[in-house]
């Protein structure tokens, strides 16, 4: 069963409006690609960016979502909400907010349940800490966040998994291609669609490693942070997607 490649860019909370050339920017390297691109701007610029990206393919999410579609919930945002400004896709569970805003795996797997409720993919993530890696705990932690976050029902739902070591992030520290492809490979046998859930990589993914770590097996694209506010650096992420196998699966 095919699975496409995903590039993903999370702006986290960065971007004005004058950011949006970025799509014009990044829009050449996304014709060329057979990869779907993605990109999660903050919420305040998610409708524009909708609209500055119609009709070239790129899509465009939001980085969380509440878990129920409206009430008292002063300063956040719905599922339905997004969908409603243009987005496919949204994060949730990013080690980021699990670690800013206390959430927990029941929190994630509620978002996650909100966003397919609403008809938006959720990119659901998770990671270890440097301390969970040295002490050889890995695969447990990470297996236990995705018993705990994915959808009670999530067979034959359109889920991204995305495996981003928290030890990684912003650091320029990478996984090595063994532990991207050891992880990645321990999560797909913990998916119920193991042949058709795409697995994406984050943690300082860079143009220079970047095809290292898409041309793994199990790696069915990135999550990119602080090189996907650059449109050079996200472009030549984008184009290191050609350099994996052909065909794509
Ligand atoms: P960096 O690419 O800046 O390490 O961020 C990764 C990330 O957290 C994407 O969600």
């Amino acid at each position: 069963m095919a699975r496409r490649t995903l590039i993903a860019g999370n702006w986290k909370m960065n971007g004005s409006v004058s950011s949006l050339d970025f799509f014009d920017a990044i829009a050449p390297a996304a014709r060329n690609s057979q990869a779907e691109i993605l990109i999660c701007p903050p919420s305040t610029l998610l409708y524009q960016a909708a609209q500055a990206c119609a009709g070239s393919g790129i899509r465009v999410g939001g980085q969380d979502c509440h878990a129920r579609q409206s009430g008292a919930h002063t300063g956040d945002i719905s599922a339905p909400m997004l969908r409603e400004a243009g987005a496919s896709h949204v994060i949730v569970g990013h080690s980021e907010r699990r670690a800013d805003h206390g959430e927990t795996d029941a929190l994630v797997r509620a978002k996650s349940e909100a966003a397919l409720e609403a008809g938006l993919v959720p990119v659901i993530c998770v990671g270890e800490t440097r301390e969970e890696r040295e002490a050889g705990r890995a695969v447990e932690v990470v297996a236990s966040q995705l018993a705990g976050s994915l959808p009670e029902k999530s067979r034959d739902m359109p889920l991204v998994i995305a495996y981003e070591p928290v030890w990684a992030i912003g650091t320029g520290l990478t996984a090595s291609v063994d532990d991207v492809a050891n992880m990645h490979s321990a999560i797909r046998e913990c998916l119920p669609d193991p042949l058709t859930t795409c697995i994406l990589y984050g943690g300082s993914v860079k143009p220079g490693n970047a095809a290292d770590l898409l041309g793994l097996d199990d790696v069915d694209g990135a999550l990119v942070g602080g090189a996907s506010l650059k449109s050079i650096d996200f472009s030549a992420i984008i184009a290191a997607v050609s350099r994996k196998s052909e065909p794509l699966r």
